[in-house]
C-alpha cells in the first residue's frame, strides 16, 4: 500500500491533498496539523488517515514525527505548509517558508529512502521566480525564491540517493492565502499536481513545475 505524508494539512491545498489521496484506492495517508486537539475538517476526512501535530518551526515536534517513522517507510512526502506573512516578521516568514521544509524533509529522509517510490513535492510559488531579474522585494516572494535556491542546491544530493523531487507553483488557488480573486479550485490544482507526482521520473527531478506539469522559469 503506498503511503503519503502531507505537511500542513489543516486547510487549503494541504487539506485538498489529504482528501484526494484518502479517496484514492489503497493510499495510506499521514497528515500534520498545528492543532491536533481541534483538527476541524481534517479530522473528518474519511479513509486511512493518521494525524500528527507539527508546527514546522518546532524542532522537538519535527523530531517526534521522525521518531514515529524510524522503522517505517514513506513513498511520498508533500511539504505544503507556508505563510504569506501578513503581520509577521521577515525572519519568521523566511524560517517557515524557506528553512523549515529542509529540516522536515531531512528528518523524514530515512523513511522516504525506505519507500518504494521515493518522491518529494514542495509547494513554492511563481512569486518566488526571479525570471532573470532581481530577488522579489516582497517578503513572501523573497522567501519562496530562497526556498527555490536551496532546493536547487540540495536536490542533486537527494537524486544521488534515488529520491525524485519537484517544486510546484500550484496556480492561483481558492484558499485563504489565495484570497477573493483566486481562480483555481483546490480540487483542480491538487488533481493536476497528483497527476504530475504520479508520473514523476528521475529525469524530471529538480524542476520547478506548475500544477499542470509545465516547466516554470526560476
Ligand atoms: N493559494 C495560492 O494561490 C497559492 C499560490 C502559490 C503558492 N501557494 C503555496 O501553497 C501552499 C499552500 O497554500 P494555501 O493556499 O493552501 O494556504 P493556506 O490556506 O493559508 O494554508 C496554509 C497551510 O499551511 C499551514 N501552516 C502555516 N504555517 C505553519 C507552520 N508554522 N507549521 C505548520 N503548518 C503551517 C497552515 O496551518 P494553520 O491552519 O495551522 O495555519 C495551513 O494548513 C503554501 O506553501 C503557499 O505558499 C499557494
Amino acid at each position: 500500500m503506498p503511503s503519503v505524508m502531507i505537511i500542513g494539512a489543516s486547510r487549503g491545498i494541504g487539506l485538498g491533498f489529504v482528501q484526494a489521496y484518502a479517496a484514492a484506492d489503497g493510499w495510506e495517508v499521514h497528515a500534520t496539523t498545528r492543532t491536533l486537539n481541534a483538527p476541524g475538517e481534517l479530522g473528518e476526512v474519511p479513509g486511512d488517515v493518521t494525524l500528527y501535530e507539527l508546527d514546522v518551526v518546532d524542532a522537538g515536534q519535527i523530531n517526534r514525527l521522525a521518531m514515529a517513522f524510524e522503522d517505517r517507510a514513506l513513498d511520498l512526502l508533500i511539504h505544503n505548509a507556508g505563510v504569506y506573512g501578513t503581520n509577521m516578521s521577515r525572519d519568521l516568514v523566511l524560517t517557515i517558508n524557506a528553512e523549515a521544509p529542509f529540516y522536515v524533509i531531512s528528518a523524514l529522509m530515512p523513511a522516504i529512502e525506505r519507500g518504494q517510490e521515493k518522491k518529494i513535492a514542495i509547494l513554492s510559488s511563481q512569486m518566488g521566480a526571479r525570471n532573470g531579474g532581481p530577488t522579489p522585494a516582497n517578503v513572501y516572494g523573497a522567501s519562496k525564491a530562497a526556498l527555490n535556491d536551496r532546493f536547487r542546491e540540495v536536490e542533486p544530493e537527494w537524486r544521488d540517493r534515488g529520491v525524485k523531487s519537484v517544486i510546484f507553483h500550484p496556480g492561483w488557488v481558492q484558499t485563504e492565502m489565495g484570497g477573493a480573486g483566486a481562480t483555481l479550485p483546490v480540487a483542480d490544482s491538487v488533481r493536476g499536481m497528483r497527476q504530475v507526482i504520479g508520473g514523476l521520473r528521475s529525469d524530471v527531478s529538480g524542476k520547478f513545475l506548475d500544477w499542470q506539469g509545465k516547466e516554470h522559469s526560476w
